[in-house]
């Protein structure tokens, strides 16, 4: 760090855990160039607006954002400093050209694949050369230039195995603005995920756009899927709980299945988004598999592991969706119960076929589908924390709560539970004695204070 000047950078972050896991690595890369990040952007040195695409209201998002941010800019230049305005992710890779037109006070736009050439555009910016703009393909090369982190990792912590997608659900933009498949090298993972252990990780999430489409280099020469990548991780001393994220059911397959059954620390929660319950919609959506395949798949989930529970996407008001392929949707969530689940109404996004198709649904019809799907999942995620209640579950705790002496950690099934427990614990699976169910979380307290 010698010669290193102090300055503070501030990260907003959109959209999925993948841009989460990106942001960190973009800190991580500007750290040796002396940013700090800091927890607001007011005064900062430098800010970065780490965007998403997949829906419309995310994509403009960053708009308004960018012309909140000007007035501040100004007040830094009145005090004779200057803040770089970068803009990354996914509305950057989309749209990067677009958002120098529209908004010149942008310095920098860099697309989800070329983080690692930060310092050098920063360079290239005090060189005066004017906006920068770096959206290239493809993702293989990041990995490999990012520096090893110091300083403590987060209890529970993200490590990205896979990058991209192939499968072009025809709603979708990550195909285009993520790329192609790529799964980084079995033994990358290994090392990345030691790392973290050793600088305090206890959980470990794997993330992936299609995580369980992984099938990277493994260390005997070969390739190996997402379970065996799994039984390998479990055996790292410390680790103490392994999850994946997001799932396509495609790509399910016995060796997964089978990890669900032979791995204690691989969590018993699966986010397995299946859209809808309709095969006619599912077929429009070129999802490549029908309401029946996703109903085998959770039952030989459940097999395998009987506590098991499951949460999904759902889009509603899909081109063509009729009030029963909507019917089917409910039908098939009554059937299989989800602890959990995020739904969304369909948001024409250019580009993508399904933009295209003649028979879009009215805002309406898609508002009134979309509050009668969210009663029921709240319903069924209801009916599964107070499931719990009266319970004793297995607690890691991650930090602390928003009261004096309160931890925050999450339950195997990633519910938050918040107990009265001493800061030691962080970092800690300690049995916690469930109290009560709120409508996001839970209420518990330890089992035995002495224990502690
Ligand atoms: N790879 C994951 C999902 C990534 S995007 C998968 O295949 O399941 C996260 C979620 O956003 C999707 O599951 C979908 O429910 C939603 N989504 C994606 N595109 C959308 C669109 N155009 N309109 C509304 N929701 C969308
Ligand atoms: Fe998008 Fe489908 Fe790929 Fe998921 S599987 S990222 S929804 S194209
Ligand atoms: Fe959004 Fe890009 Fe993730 S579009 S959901 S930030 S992959």
């Amino acid at each position: 760090m010698t010669g290193a000047v102090a300055k503070t950078l501030f990260i907003k972050t959109y959209g999925c855990q993948m841009n989460v896991y990106d942001s960190a690595r973009m800190a991580d890369v500007l750290a040796p160039l002396g940013y700090a990040l800091a927890a607001a952007a007011e005064g900062a040195d430098m800010v970065i607006l780490n965007t998403c695409h997949i829906r419309e209201k995310a994509a403009e998002k960053v708009f308004s954002e960018l012309g909140r941010l000007k007035p501040l800019m100004a007040r830094k230049r009145k005090a004779g400093g200057r803040m770089i305005l970068a803009v990354a992710g996914c509305v950057a890779q989309a749209e990067g050209a677009e958002i120098v037109a529209r908004a010149p006070q942008v310095d920098i736009v860099l697309g989800p694949q070329t983080y690692h050439r930060l310092p050098e555009m920063v360079a290239r910016l005090a060189r005066a050369e004017g906006a920068v703009l770096d959206t290239d393909f493809p993702a293989e090369a990041k990995f490999d230039f990012l520096p090893e982190p110091d300083g403590e990792a987060a209890v529970s912590s993200f490590l990205t195995i896979q990058e991209g997608c192939d499968k072009f659900c025809t709603f979708c933009v990550v195909p285009y603005t993520r790329g192609a498949e790529f799964s980084r090298p079995a033994a990358a993972v290994l090392a990345e995920a030691r790392g973290l252990v050793a600088r305090g990780a206890r959980e470990i999430t794997l993330l992936g756009q299609n995580v369980n489409a992984y099938h990277g280099a493994s260390p005997d020469g070969g390739t190996w899927g997402l379970g065996r990548l799994l039984g390998a991780l479990a055996e790292i001393a410390g680790l103490e709980r392994l999850r994946y994220t997001t799932s396509h059911p495609l790509d399910v397959d016995d060796e997964l299945v089978a990890v669900h059954r032979a791995l204690p620390s691989l969590m018993p929660f699966l986010h397995l988004p299946v859209q809808s319950g309709s095969d006619r919609v599912l077929a429009a959506m070129n999802r490549r598999h029908c309401a029946d395949d996703y109903r085998r798949i959770v039952a030989k989930l459940r097999a395998a592991r009987a506590d098991l529970a499951l949460s999904s996407d759902f889009i509603v008001g899909f081109p063509g969706e009729s009030d029963a392929d909507f019917a089917a949707t409910l039908a098939l969530v009554r059937e299989i119960g989800f602890a959990q689940a995020f739904s969304f109404k369909y948001s024409r996004r250019p580009g993508t076929p399904a933009a295209r198709l003649a028979e879009q649904v009215p805002d309406a019809v898609k508002a009134e589908r979309l509050a009668a799907l969210q009663a029921l999942l709240s319903e069924q995620q209801r009916r599964f924390n107070e499931a719990v209640v009266g319970r004793m579950l297995p607690v890691l705790f991650e930090r602390g709560g928003r009261h004096a002496g309160q931890l925050v950690g999450r339950s195997p099934w990633l519910q938050p539970v918040h107990a009265t427990a001493p800061p030691a614990l962080i970092g800690r699976v300690v049995p916690v004695a469930i109290e009560r169910a709120e409508p996001n979380s839970l209420a518990g307290a330890l089992a035995s204070q002495g224990a502690a």
